[in-house]
């Protein structure tokens, strides 16, 4: 469909997210209709009080407003309406789906913002990773991405409410919240698992870092996070247009189910583990998801796209085949989640592969979850994202940073 977009000057309270319809706030003096023309590269710009004339004037046949349900948080966008709307010949189920369409692929433009968002953010990341001291606050390290992606980047918002979880916390998928604001002291041998995203003109992004609070894995630690490291690359590996999301997503956990077993607290054999979705006991949540102006992007499931209803794979927020030009996350993750435990090892089919007694080792380790952003391209994928991940990388920039403000120089940035 056209992207003309007709451009309404009026006050607005908050900024819209569900909608292309750019709204522009008061500034100390009105400006003109063309200054918002100008800024927004739009074909026409109108005050708001004008859009019924206006509007009237060039007759449509159809006014077409955007009303549909979110089939990601399950929400509906309410469609605008002014005063005089019922004069005109109004559609609202044709537009949503379009819109959506519109969102999944990305123009160049929009690539360049994310991936600004992602350079900026992948920055604030590594500050914070030179600057945790055990016996900090986690909130202390929400505060410096904070700021970094305010004062170095312009960013004003977070995509979404920052997840600092250290300790057991990092097992805790939401952390952050206003529950549980981020207020736990950082303790010596607590792995941190950082969730955060700077945004920039609505454009999110969502990276998470796990890394260890002094600086040094343990054996432990180690052996899981690069379990989860193994699962990200090898799904980067396999990225490209034409590929089934849950793919990678079954990808993803057969990658952890090898590595528990290789680790000991796994035992048998891979393909009967995948049978009783052993998998979704470890990754209890969806492999990624579609990113752009939400951080769980719109058009996941259009008509036609099923979700998927087995363990794992029913917390997918899209199951769609990738295209070019669609950004997602790849955020594998291997946790240590108390109730998901003892619910395993009390279902027979589950327990007869686990082995407690490794198991029990790893306890109170929390979760390690890596995180990137990446586009896909004709032939495989653009990694977004650029921070330290391999063991070796993180530690030795740990050990750099906290002497130091040396910078992490990205090997892995390259196209894919
Ligand atoms: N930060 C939320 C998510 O990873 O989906
Ligand atoms: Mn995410
Ligand atoms: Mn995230």
């Amino acid at each position: 469909m056209s992207r003309r977009i007709q451009l309404f000057c009026c006050r607005v309270e908050k900024k819209p997210r569900d909608t292309v319809l750019i709204l522009v706030l008061c500034f100390a003096r009105i400006h003109p209709p063309e200054f918002f023309k100008n800024k927004y590269a739009v074909d026409e710009a109108h005050y708001v009080t004008e859009i019924s004339s206006v509007l009237a004037s060039k007759k449509p046949a159809v006014l077409l407003t955007l009303r549909g349900v979110n089939t990601d948080s399950g929400n509906v966008s309410k469609e605008a309406s002014f005063e005089g709307i019922s004069q005109f010949n109004v559609n609202n189920t044709i537009l949503h789906p379009e819109i959506a369409e519109c969102r999944v692929i990305k123009t160049n433009m929009e690539l360049e913002v994310l991936r600004y968002t992602n350079k900026i953010s992948s920055e604030a990341h590594k500050e914070v990773m030179k600057a945790v001291k055990v016996g900090m606050k986690e909130y202390e390290l929400e505060s410096l991405f904070q700021h970094y992606c305010y004062t170095r980047g312009g960013m004003r918002h977070t995509s979404y409410t920052c997840i600092c979880g250290s300790g057991e916390n990092s097992s805790v998928l939401h952390y952050g919240h206003a529950g549980a604001p981020n207020d736990k002291t950082i303790e010596d041998g607590d792995l941190c698992l950082f969730d955060m995203g700077g945004e920039y003109y609505c454009y999110g992004s969502d990276i998470t870092c796990t890394f260890p609070a002094n600086g040094k894995f343990t054996a432990d630690q180690r052996a899981v996070y690069e379990a989860v490291l193994k699962a990200s690359r090898a799904v980067m590996r396999a990225v490209k247009p034409g590929v089934a999301w849950p793919d990678m997503h079954r990808l993803a956990d057969r990658v952890h189910l090898e590595e528990l077993t290789r680790i000991g607290i796994l035992k048998g054999n891979v393909d009967d583990m995948v049978k009783v979705h052993l998998g979704a006991i470890f990754m209890p949540h969806g492999l990624g998801h579609l990113l752009g102006i939400d951080v769980h992007d719109v058009g996941g499931y259009p008509e036609g796209v099923e979700r998927v209803e087995e363990p794992g794979l029913r917390s997918l927020r899209t199951a769609r085949r990738l295209q070019q030009g669609m950004v997602l996350t790849i955020e594998p993750g291997i946790y240590f989640i108390e109730h998901l435990l003892e619910q395993a090892l009390h279902d027979p089919a589950q327990a007869c592969f686990i082995n407690n007694d490794v198991l029990r080792r790893f306890r109170g380790l929390g979760g390690v979850r890596i995180e990137d952003d990446i586009a896909v391209t004709a032939t495989g994928m653009e990694l977004l994202t650029c921070v330290p991940r391999t063991v070796e990388e993180i530690e030795a920039f740990m050990a750099e940073g906290q002497s130091s403000a040396k910078s992490f120089h990205c090997l892995s940035s390259q196209k894919q």
